[in-house]
C-alpha cells in the first residue's frame, strides 16, 4: 500500500500540462489487435491502467514498445486468444479485447472484468451487441467463451449508453460484413477518439460523437499513426483544486470542449474561466457559491468528476446537491471526506453537501481512482496533514500527480 502525504492549505498557483486520455488510450490500445500493420500511438498516459493494458495485449501476442508517452505496437501475429482473471480482474476495459479478438480470429475466452468498486458493472449491452452480429457465448467459471465463424453486420439499440459496450461493438463490427448501425449509443469525445484511430487504419465509421454510429465493416485493418485526445478528467481534476484552493492556474494541452460541463458548473460556483486554443486559465472567486450537480452520460456531467466536486462543494458555503445517476455505488469516499470535516449526507443516489465549514487534515483510504483524487483536493484545502492510504489507485489514471501538484505549490509526496 503506498500513502499521499499533504501538508498544505494554500491556493494552487502555476501552470500544468494534461496527459492523453486514459479513457481513451485503453480502447485503442485493445483496438489495435484489429489491425495487422504497425500502430505508432503517441500522447499515451504513463499510468498503471496503460501498463495492465500493455501486459494483456502482449499475453495476446502483441508486439509492444512504450517509451516517452509514444507506444508502438504490431498485432499481425497473435499467438492467443484466452486472458486469465489475473489479467482481467486488474481493469474493466480488459473487456474491450473480447469485441477485437471475436471480430479477427472469430473467438475469444476472457474472464470476466475487474476494475474499481463502483458499482456492479455488468456487460450485458456488450453481450446484446455481439450476439445481434451473429455471436455465439457461454458464461461459466466467470469466463466467457464467445464465438462465431463471420459477424454480420446489425441494426443494434443500445439500452444505456454505455461507453464501453459502444467502444466494444464499434470495434467488433468494423471487419463485420456489411452495415452496422449503434442507436442510443455513447457519444463521449473517447468514443469519437477511437472512431478516428479505426478510420485512420482503414476502417469506414461515421456518426461517432453523435447517438447513432453506423459502421461499413471492411475486410482488414492496417497501422497508422495516432495521436490520444487530452484527459479531460484529469485537466477537470485541476480545475476543480483550482477553484476549492483559492487558487489560479493555467492548464495546457486541453480541448476545452470536452470540457463544458465542468467548466459549466465551475462558472456558476463563481470561477473565472478564460479559454485560448489547447488551454485554459481558471481563477477562483474569493466568495463562492453552492450549486447542484447532476451525473449524466456526455455531454452531461461526467461520473467521473462527481468525487472531486464533492470535495470542492464542501467550501463553498451554502446547501448543494450531488445526483449520481450512472454508478450506484460512488459515494463510497464521503466516509472519508466527512473524516475530514466534511458535512455530507447520503441519501440512495443523493448526497447533500452543506459547504458552510472548512476542512481538517486526517487519515483517510481511497476506495477507488477518483475517490482518491477528491479526497487529494480535500487535502489540498485542508488544514494540517492529510494521510490518504492507498493511493496507489492515483497512479491508475494521474500521469505524475504528485509532481504536477508540486509544481503548482502543493507540499505533497507519496510513500
Ligand atoms: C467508462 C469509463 C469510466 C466512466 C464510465 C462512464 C473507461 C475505461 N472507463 O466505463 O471511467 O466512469 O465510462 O462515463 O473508459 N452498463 C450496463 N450494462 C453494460 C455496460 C454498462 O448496465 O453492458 C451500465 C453500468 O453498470 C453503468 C452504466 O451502464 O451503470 C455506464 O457504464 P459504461 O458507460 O459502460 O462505463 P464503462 O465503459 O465501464
Amino acid at each position: 500500500m503506498s500513502r499521499l502525504i499533504i501538508n498544505s492549505s494554500k491556493p494552487i498557483d502555476g501552470e500544468v500540462s494534461v496527459s492523453g486520455s486514459k479513457n481513451s488510450a485503453l480502447p485503442i490500445l485493445s483496438a489495435c489487435l484489429l489491425t495487422e500493420g504497425n500502430v505508432i500511438l503517441s500522447n499515451i498516459p504513463d499510468l498503471s491502467d496503460i501498463d495492465v493494458m500493455i501486459q494483456i495485449l502482449s499475453n495476446l501476442g502483441c508486439k509492444i514498445t512504450f517509451e516517452n508517452s509514444t507506444l508502438t505496437a504490431n498485432a499481425k501475429n497473435i499467438t492467443n486468444i484466452c486472458l486469465p482473471y489475473d489479467l482481467t480482474g486488474r481493469i474493466r476495459a480488459s473487456f474491450l479485447v473480447v469485441g477485437p479478438l471475436l471480430a479477427r480470429f472469430g473467438h475469444a475466452s476472457v474472464s470476466l472484468p475487474g476494475g474499481c468498486t463502483i458499482g456492479t458493472r455488468p456487460v450485458d449491452l456488450h453481450l446484446k451487441g455481439f450476439k445481434s452480429l451473429g455471436a455465439k457465448y457461454t458464461i461459466s467459471d466467470g469466463k466467457i467463451d464467445i464465438e462465431c465463424k463471420s459477424l454480420k453486420g446489425a441494426r443494434i439499440y443500445l439500452d444505456f449508453p454505455s461507453v464501453g459496450a459502444t467502444q466494444n461493438i464499434m470495434m467488433a463490427a468494423s471487419l463485420a460484413e456489411g452495415e452496422t448501425i449503434i442507436e442510443n449509443c455513447a457519444s463521449e469525445p473517447e468514443i469519437s477518439d477511437l472512431a478516428d484511430f479505426i478510420n485512420k487504419c482503414g476502417g469506414r465509421i461515421t456518426g461517432a460523437g453523435s447517438d447513432k454510429i453506423i459502421i461499413n465493416g471492411v475486410k482488414s485493418l492496417g497501422g497508422c499513426s495516432h495521436t490520444v485526445i487530452p484527459d479531460r478528467i484529469e485537466a477537470g481534476t485541476f480545475m476543480i483544486a483550482a477553484v476549492a484552493s483559492g487558487g489560479k492556474i493555467r492548464v495546457k494541452n486541453i480541448n476545452p470542449s470536452h470540457l463544458t460541463s465542468v467548466s459549466s458548473k465551475l462558472t456558476e460556483i463563481g470561477a473565472q474561466i478564460t479559454e485560448f486554443g489547447d488551454e485554459l486559465s481558471i481563477f477562483s472567486p474569493k466568495i463562492k457559491k453552492s450549486t447542484d450537480i447532476k451525473t449524466m452520460p456526455y455531454p452531461g456531467f461526467p461520473t467521473d468528476m462527481q468525487s472531486q466536486f464533492a470535495s470542492l462543494l464542501c467550501l463553498v458555503g451554502g446547501t448543494s446537491v450531488i445526483t449520481e445517476t450512472i454508478f450506484e455505488n460512488r459515494f463510497m469516499y464521503v466516509p472519508e471526506l466527512v473524516r475530514m470535516n466534511a458535512k455530507i449526507k447520503v441519501d440512495g443516489r443523493c448526497a447533500v453537501i452543506d459547504g458552510s465549514g472548512e476542512l481538517v487534515g486526517a487519515e483517510v483510504n481511497a476506495t477507488d481512482l477518483r475517490s482518491a483524487a477528491a479526497l487529494a483536493i480535500a487535502g489540498i484545502c485542508a488544514k494540517g496533514k492529510t494521510v490518504i492510504n492507498n493511493s496507489e489507485f492515483l497512479n491508475r489514471g494521474y500521469s505524475d500527480f504528485c509532481k504536477k501538484m508540486s509544481m503548482l505549490g502543493v507540499d505533497i509526496y507519496q510513500e
